[in-house]
C-alpha cells in the first residue's frame, strides 16, 4: 500500500499541466470521486488496523499535494487567460437606439404655426384650466345663454371665490387674455388642448386641439380676414383649393362665418369623408364682437379684428389617412412609430 502511494505521488509530481486541456485531464485521472487517489483511500479498510492512521496520513498528504497542484494550475491559468467573458464584443453588431417621432398632431400644428409666424403672427399660450369668466363670460356669453350649451364644459369646481373653474372648451379664453395684457395693434395665434364633454367615437374625442388666431389694428376689415384665410388654405391644403364662408353664429364675433374647404381627398367631387358634399368645414370666425373689445379694455370706435379658431385633429386624420380620432390619443407606439419618418 505504502508503495502504491509512494509510486502514485511520483505520477503526480511527474505530471505536466500547461493548459486547460491538461488540467481537466489531471483531475480526471487523480483526484475526482472515481479518480486514482479516491481508490487507493478504498483499499484502506485492507491494511491492518494498527497501521492505518499512519497510511491515512500518508493518503491524505497525496491527495492535498494533488488538489494543490491543480489548483495552482488553475490560479495559473486564469491568470494569462483573462475574463471569462469579455466586457465588449467588437464583432457584434451595434445595439440601435431608439427614436421617437414626431405626433402626427404636432405634425399639422407645426405647419400652420409655420404658415402664420412668415404672416406675421406671434404665437400665445393659456391655460388649459380655464376661469368661466375667461372661457364664456367676458367671450360675451350671456349668463345662462343657450349658447354655453353649444359647448358641453368639464367643470371642475363650481361656485368658487373668484368663479367657477373647467377645462377650456375651446381656445378663445386666450384671446382674451392677450387682449387684456397687450395694446393693439395685435397679431397671434394661440395653438392648444382643448376639452369638451362629448360622447366619444370615432369621429370626436373629449380632448383635441385648436388654433386661433386674432388681429386687432385700425380698420381691419372682413376683407383682410378672407385674405389671410385664403393664403393660409392655399398654403395648407393646395394652390387649387377653393373655400365657402357660410354665415353662422358666435357669441364673441360680429358678423360670424363657417369656412369650408373643398374636400382634398375627392378634390370637391364627393367622397364619404365629405359625405358627397365637396366641401370639408375648417373653421369657425368673425369680426370681435365690440362688447368682447370693451370686455377687456380695447376701444372699439379705434380698433377693429377679426379672430379665427380652426380644429387641428380633423386635419390630421385626413392627411395621414387615419379613421379612427381615439387612436390620436392612446400613445400606442405601433401607431406612432408610423410616423416616425
Ligand atoms: N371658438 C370657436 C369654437 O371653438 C371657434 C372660433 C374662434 C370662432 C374664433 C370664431 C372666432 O367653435
Amino acid at each position: 500500500m505504502e508503495t502504491s502511494i509512494r509510486q502514485l505521488q511520483q505520477e503526480i509530481d511527474g505530471f505536466e499541466i500547461r493548459n486547460q486541456k491538461e488540467l481537466e485531464a489531471f483531475r480526471l485521472e487523480f483526484t475526482v470521486r472515481k479518480g486514482r487517489i479516491a481508490a487507493l483511500f478504498a483499499r484502506l479498510k485492507e491494511v491492518a488496523p494498527s497501521e492505518r492512521p499512519a497510511v491515512g496520513q500518508l493518503l491524505n498528504a497525496l491527495k492535498l499535494s494533488a488538489e494543490a497542484k491543480a489548483d495552482e494550475a488553475d490560479a495559473r491559468f486564469a491568470e494569462t487567460a483573462g475574463p471569462a467573458h469579455p466586457a465588449i464584443d467588437i464583432s457584434l453588431p451595434g445595439r440601435r437606439s431608439f427614436c421617437g417621432s414626431e405626433h402626427p398632431v404636432q405634425k399639422v400644428l407645426g405647419d400652420m404655426k409655420r404658415i402664420f409666424s412668415a404672416m406675421g403672427f406671434s404665437i400665445a399660450t393659456g391655460p388649459e384650466l380655464e376661469l368661466d369668466e375667461y372661457n364664456f363670460d367676458l367671450l360675451n356669453f350671456p349668463p345662462n345663454h343657450p349658447a354655453r350649451d353649444m359647448q358641453d364644459t368639464f367643470f371642475v369646481s363650481r361656485g368658487q371665490e373668484g368663479g367657477d373653474v373647467l377645462l377650456r372648451t375651446h381656445t378663445s379664453p386666450v384671446q382674451v387674455r392677450v387682449m387684456l395684457d397687450q395694446k393693439p395693434p395685435i397679431r397671434v395665434i394661440c395653438p392648444g388642448k382643448v376639452y369638451r364633454n362629448e360622447a366619444i367615437s370615432a369621429r370626436s374625442y373629449c380632448v383635441f386641439h385648436q388654433l386661433e388666431g386674432l388681429y386687432i389694428d385700425k380698420n381691419v376689415s372682413f376683407a383682410d380676414l378672407k385674405a389671410t384665410i385664403y393664403s393660409f388654405a392655399r398654403q395648407m391644403f393646395g394652390t387649387d383649393v377653393k373655400l365657402r364662408f357660410r354665415p353662422s353664429f358666435f357669441p364673441f364675433t360680429e358678423p360670424s362665418a363657417e369656412v369650408d374647404v373643398t374636400c382634398y381627398l375627392c378634390g370637391g367631387k364627393g367622397c364619404r369623408v365629405c359625405k358627397k358634399s365637396g366641401w370639408l368645414e375648417i373653421m369657425g370666425c368673425g369680426m370681435v364682437h365690440p362688447n368682447v373689445m370693451r370686455n377687456c379694455g380695447i376701444d372699439p370706435e379705434e380698433w377693429t379684428g377679426y379672430a379665427f379658431g380652426m380644429g387641428v385633429d380633423r386635419t390630421a386624420l385626413l392627411r395621414y389617412k387615419i379613421d379612427d380620432i381615439r387612436l390620436l390619443f392612446e400613445n400606442d407606439v405601433r401607431m406612432l412609430a408610423q410616423f416616425s419618418a
